[in-house]
């Protein structure tokens, strides 16, 4: 895809988004190489296109399950903050996807870790620990707050975890501005899969 964007910004340049991804800060009429530009467009599309997507989804499909705690989100838009972190602790998108390898041997939550052993870090498992939150498989605007695991911890956690849940807030805010009554179709309720990311791959939604 990159290489036929850039094969017709070569033929006819733009001046929009793509313009600035091939010439931006590069001399004039030059254009930069697709394999340059490819991890960090990996980056863009995983983390920061699908990710605050799934952000929304959560969060959405979340509060649909507590139609009174929906209704008050609607009301008062200051509310979203809160529940997009309940949302990505409720059903964490970045469900099972980070692995470490141990540097030496310990022992975690009573079981022996020999240093070499490959580990799975699940991060919505944890989110759902029943030592750490109550009820964790119920969503809950209200819940006291707390911590959760939802962008890693520690020296790898994610860079993103300051812009992606004010994306998916600003896209809330206006989702329910633009149609308020809207909510999820009863006929196809969602259906959210996945190992590594988790969430649904259609919200299916009527607009009230
Ligand atoms: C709701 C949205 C997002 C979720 C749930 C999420 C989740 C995570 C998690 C759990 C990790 C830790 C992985 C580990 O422990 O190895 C991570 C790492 C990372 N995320 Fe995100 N992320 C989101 C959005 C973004 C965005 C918007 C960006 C950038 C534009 C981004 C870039 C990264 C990068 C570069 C890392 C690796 C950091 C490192 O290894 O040092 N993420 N993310």
């Amino acid at each position: 895809m990159l290489t036929r964007l850039r094969d017709a910004e070569l033929r006819t340049p733009s001046d929009g988004p793509v313009a600035t991804l091939f010439r931006g800060g590069m001399p004039d009429g030059e254009l930069r190489d697709v394999e340059y530009l490819l991890p960090s467009q990996l980056l863009v599309f995983l983390g920061g296109l699908q990710e605050p997507g799934h952000a929304c989804g959560v969060t959405f499909h979340g509060l649909s399950t507590r139609p009174e705690q929906m209704a008050r989100v609607k009301d008062d838009p200051s509310l979203l903050g809160r529940a997009v972190v309940e949302g990505l602790r409720w059903m964490s998108p970045l469900y099972g996807g980070a692995s470490r390898t141990a540097v030496t041997d310990t022992t975690l939550g009573g079981q022996q870790i020999r240093g070499g052993d490959h580990i799975w870090l699940i991060y919505g498992s944890a989110n759902a620990d029943e030592g750490e939150f109550d009820d964790p498989l119920t969503y809950d605007l209200d819940r006291a707050r707390h911590p959760n695991l939802a962008f890693g911890l520690g020296r790898h956690a994610c860079i993103g975890s300051a812009y992606a849940p004010q994306v998916a807030r600003i896209a809330l805010e206006e989702l329910f501005r633009a149609a308020p009554g809207i909510r999820l179709d009863p006929q196809r309720p969602p259906d959210p899969v996945g190992w590594m990311f988790r969430g649904s791959r259609e919200l299916h939604t009527v607009r009230g």
